[in-house]
């Protein structure tokens, strides 16, 4: 009787790691910083490997499905929109795009016009171009991520670029530096600025706000991770502030490549007097799947969920960290809340051991659950915590001491790109709020 070898997962999974390594993988990006694993597929807030092995996804796809991977009715829809129109159209304009724009106006008072891209890194680098062809200044101050583009990348990790951008100035979420580069190599055509909302509060944003006008700038918020997650009409909205532009990617189109410039019209208008064309945009599904994913948002449900879902999360690693005396906390915004660890290599190992017993949460990344996130996920993830910090201690001894501001000051600098000075004036600590 022949006999079939029986393959176990580890070495299916470890058969395609090698089959990624010869042909697509790189060790830093795919394998290092992120999961080192070939996934599969995912449903809801689960999400399956090359070997079949079940983990749960507390980044939503890094929060580009915030309904959940595969949310039925927006899959029913990107299906129906498929077979409706063929998927592409030889023109940008098309009827799906003209209703999203309507939506989007609706949603985000700022947003009179909408022009649409596929990517984060798209949208923002065309948010800078719309606002320096609308000033005629060149010069741009930067605080933050905004995807992968040349244009701000110097003043973070080595990126093997040479040379920087002689108009592009990061002033480090720092409202002091802001003020001096803004001198020293005005006129500004725009500050642009990704809200880090568990270390500045509401209160930093107007400050910034009050800040950017006195020296006659345009104002962009990037809004790609916030805007469809912090809450409803956005970052900007709940923060009282009125950028004349915002960029909104993740989540728009609930797992879908969908992005977007939106802003006043007279500042849109520079549209008009540049090129921003790019082939995709006369895709159709989707904006079906934007408008799905609206309709799905419209009555608020997703939001509670988010929130409550985080809310439990942050409580429980909590009560894990205190129950092992690990000066640690995972705070605040619930909906996209991170963890901050004294001891920066504890934490590593901490989320290792998650990571090994199926909950996918990576140290120094956002937490973002989604809406299909179900209770029993959450009570397994917070068991696993204290199991995972118990063996986490015994391997790695007991906790390197620190204080807090400190691991804060180096956390804040590591992941966005901070000075000391405006971390220590405006970490607002572990607000629990
Ligand atoms: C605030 C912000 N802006 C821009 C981007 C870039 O978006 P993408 O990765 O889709 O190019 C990201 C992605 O993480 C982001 O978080």
């Amino acid at each position: 009787m022949p006999t079939s070898t029986p393959v176990s997962p580890e070495a299916t999974h470890a058969e395609f790691l090698d089959r990624a390594r010869q042909f697509t993988a790189s060790e830093t990006w795919d394998l290092d910083r992120r999961f080192p694993l070939v996934l599969d597929r995912g449903e809801g807030a689960a999400v399956w490997d090359a070997a079949g092995r079940r983990y749960i996804d507390f980044t939503a796809c890094s929060g580009a499905a915030p309904l959940g991977a595969g949310h039925k009715p927006v899959l029913d829809r990107i299906v129906a929109e498929l077979a409706r129109s063929g998927g592409v159209l030889p023109g940008p304009l098309s009827t799906l795009r003209v209703e999203l724009a309507e939506r989007l106006a609706a949603l985000f008072p700022v947003a009179e016009r909408s022009v649409f891209f596929r990517t984060g890194s798209c949208a923002t680098t065309a948010a800078v171009r719309l606002a320096r062809v609308h000033t005629g200044a060149t010069t741009v101050l930067t605080s933050g991520y905004h995807g992968w583009h040349d244009w701000h990348l110097q003043d973070r990790a080595p990126m093997g670029i040479p040379g920087r951008d002689p108009q592009t100035h990061d002033f480090r979420y720092d409202l002091d530096l802001l003020d001096e580069l803004a001198t020293a190599h005005g006129p500004l055509a725009a500050v642009i600025v990704t809200p880090e909302v568990n270390f500045f509060p509401e209160e930093y944003a107007r400050a910034l706000e009050a800040t950017v006008r006195r020296h006659g700038a345009l104002l962009i918020i990037d809004e790609v991770m916030t805007g469809l997650r912090y809450a409803p009409g956005g970052y900007h909205t709940a923060a009282g502030i009125t950028p004349d532009l915002i960029t909104l990617s993740k989540g728009l189109a609930n797992g879908t490549a969908l992005s977007a410039v939106c802003g006043r019209a007279e500042v849109m208008e520079a549209v008009e007097h540049t090129y921003l064309g790019n082939t995709y945009q006369r895709e159709t599904t989707p904006f079906a799947a934007a408008l799905a994913t609206l309709d799905e948002f419209a009555d608020g449900t997703p939001f509670t969920r988010m929130h409550d879902v985080g809310a439990e999360l942050i409580r429980g690693l909590n009560e894990a960290f205190a129950g092992h005396s690990v000066t640690a906390e995972a705070f605040s915004h619930p909906t996209m809340f991170d963890v901050l660890f004294v001891d920066g290599d504890l934490g590593r190992v901490f989320f290792q051991e998650m990571w090994s017993r199926g909950v996918l949460m990576q140290y120094g990344g956002r937490f973002m659950p989604s809406a299909a996130t179900r209770d029993e996920d959450v009570a397994a993830a917070i068991a696993a915590a204290d199991v995972s910090l118990g063996v986490a201690l015994e391997e790695r001894g007991k906790a390197a001491d620190g204080d807090v501001l400190t691991a804060a000051i180096r956390f804040a600098d590591e992941r966005f790109v901070t000075t000391p000075a405006t971390v220590t004036r405006w970490f607002p600590g572990f607000d629990r709020a």
